[in-house]
């Protein structure tokens, strides 16, 4: 393995893979039920959200109360965050992060399947060997389930300082992961697939709690950081198949050994590694509320494609000033939160950006006649274009069947407003 970027490259295209595949459902709910799930917590959640890839259920350890904020680490189909979102309901919040672009479509789209939202449940790629898109001291509990170990030793502190960062003086970290016994062989450590599957990453607990105490972390109460071993039996992911490896001939490719990713080791995964549960603490004591997890709302959704034009004030002023354009011809959209009485473009509806993604279906509806959409926010550089791109991927989605295209304001109300405040006809106060 070369360098930090091509490890988590490799692990993460194994994981695309694994998220594109199809998991049976009872090889999963068999290695979840050998970690620890009880059967009406996997009942409970969407049944493509477990995939068969935990080593433990942290979730059942957190002690998670209603309202909390949770952060998992490497939430793959999502199956911690939606358990932890039934504990902590309505006025909690979850986030999972996975690096795997096509895990965090998987979840989301599991999330969407049960109705869940952001700021409730939200899910975002990013990548835990870096800075993480997270507010500074928003997180009551970071779960991670069998993930830690696929970082490689830099990423492994980088985010032990991170999850310090993002939690709340007194919050909590339980953790499942797989750890090793023994220092690892050379073998082994040069093995992609012993990555992939959760083996060759795996560090001593002493090397795990230098990590954790670098980054600040304290134990609970006077206990140190505690260290719990499952004696869970970790060949049970190739008994059921579940493991990444599993997708068998294309799925990571070739390993550097030569070794196809799917093969069962030969040897026993029991002796180098095991299961462990991790707690740790960050000292101190919280008394204001805990801000919005996600540093940016719009995180939790996708990736916005296409660049819609811009219309210039005077382009717009033409088409509300020409008594001969009918009113299906252009719609004007404001997406600013709650600014919308401090003056507005006259005529302009109202869809606040935080909403909108989910909105969309119903946008369209409504809007789909429109042969110009012209969204606009503050000065038209954040809100206002990423609306109108998901508004025409939506557009780009559904094909030919309307006649509708996105645009953007340039300039946002801001400068609407400096030129045209008293000017009837294009500014309008609620
Ligand atoms: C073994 S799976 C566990 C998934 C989930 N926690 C569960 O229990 O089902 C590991 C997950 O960690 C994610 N992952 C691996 N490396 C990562 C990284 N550098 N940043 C973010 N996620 C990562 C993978 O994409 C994958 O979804």
């Amino acid at each position: 393995m070369s360098t930090n970027e091509e490890h988590t490259q490799a692990i993460t295209e194994a994981y695309n893979a694994k998220a594109r595949e199809t998991t049976s459902a009872a090889s999963a709910r068999k290695v979840a039920e050998a970690f620890g799930y009880m059967k009406e917590e996997l009942d409970s959640i969407p049944e493509a959200s477990n995939m068969g890839l935990s080593c433990g259920n942290p979730v059942a350890a957190a002690s998670l109360k209603e309202g909390e904020h949770v952060l998992d680490l490497g939430s793959g189909g999502g199956i911690d965050v939606f358990l932890a979102a039934s504990k902590v309901g309505p006025t909690g919040q979850v986030v999972g992060l996975d690096n795997s672009a096509d895990m965090v479509t998987l979840a989301r789209k599991n999330a969407a399947g049960r109705n869940l939202r952001s700021p409730h449940v939200s899910f975002v790629q990013a990548s835990l060997t870096q800075e993480l898109p997270i507010t500074s001291d928003s997180v009551d509990c970071i779960l991670s389930n069998c993930v830690i170990n696929l970082l490689p030793f830099a990423g492994k502190a980088t985010v032990m300082k991170e999850a310090y960062r993002v939690l709340r003086p007194g919050g909590r970290i339980t953790l499942d992961d797989v750890i090793s016994k023994t220092p690892l062989p050379d073998a082994i450590l040069k093995d992609l697939s012993a990555h992939v599957n959760c083996i060759a990453g795996a560090v001593t607990p002493e090397e795990y709690r230098k990590f954790l105490e670098e980054a600040g972390f304290k134990g609970l109460s006077t206990r140190d950081i505690v260290f719990v071993e499952t004696k869970k039996d970790l060949n049970v992911y190739y008994e059921a198949g579940t493991n990444c490896g599993s997708a068998g001939n294309n799925c990571c490719g070739p390993s550097e050994t030569g070794r196809d990713l799917s093969t069962k080791p030969n040897y026993n995964v029991n002796e180098y590694v095991a299961s462990y549960q991790v707690y740790a603490i960050k000292p101190g004591v919280s008394t204001t509320q805990a801000p919005d997890v996600l540093l940016h709302s719009w995180d939790a959704f996708p990736k916005v494609k296409s660049s819609p034009p811009r219309l210039t004030p005077d382009e717009v002023v033409s088409l509300i000033r020409d008594p001969t354009k009918l009113s299906d011809n252009y719609t004007v959209i404001d997406v600013r939160r709650n600014d919308h009485s401090g003056g507005h473009v006259r005529g302009s509806h109202q869809c606040p950006a935080q909403t909108f993604y989910d909105e969309l279906p119903g946008f369209f509806d409504k809007f789909k006649t429109s042969k110009k959409v012209i969204f606009y926010c503050g000065s038209s550089n954040g809100r206002g274009p990423r609306c109108a791109g998901w508004y025409q991927d939506y557009l780009d989605a559904v094909g030919a069947e309307h006649k509708s295209q996105a645009y953007v304001l340039e300039g946002g109300v801001k400068e609407w407003l400096t030129r045209f405040t008293g000017e009837e006809d294009l500014v309008d106060y609620d």
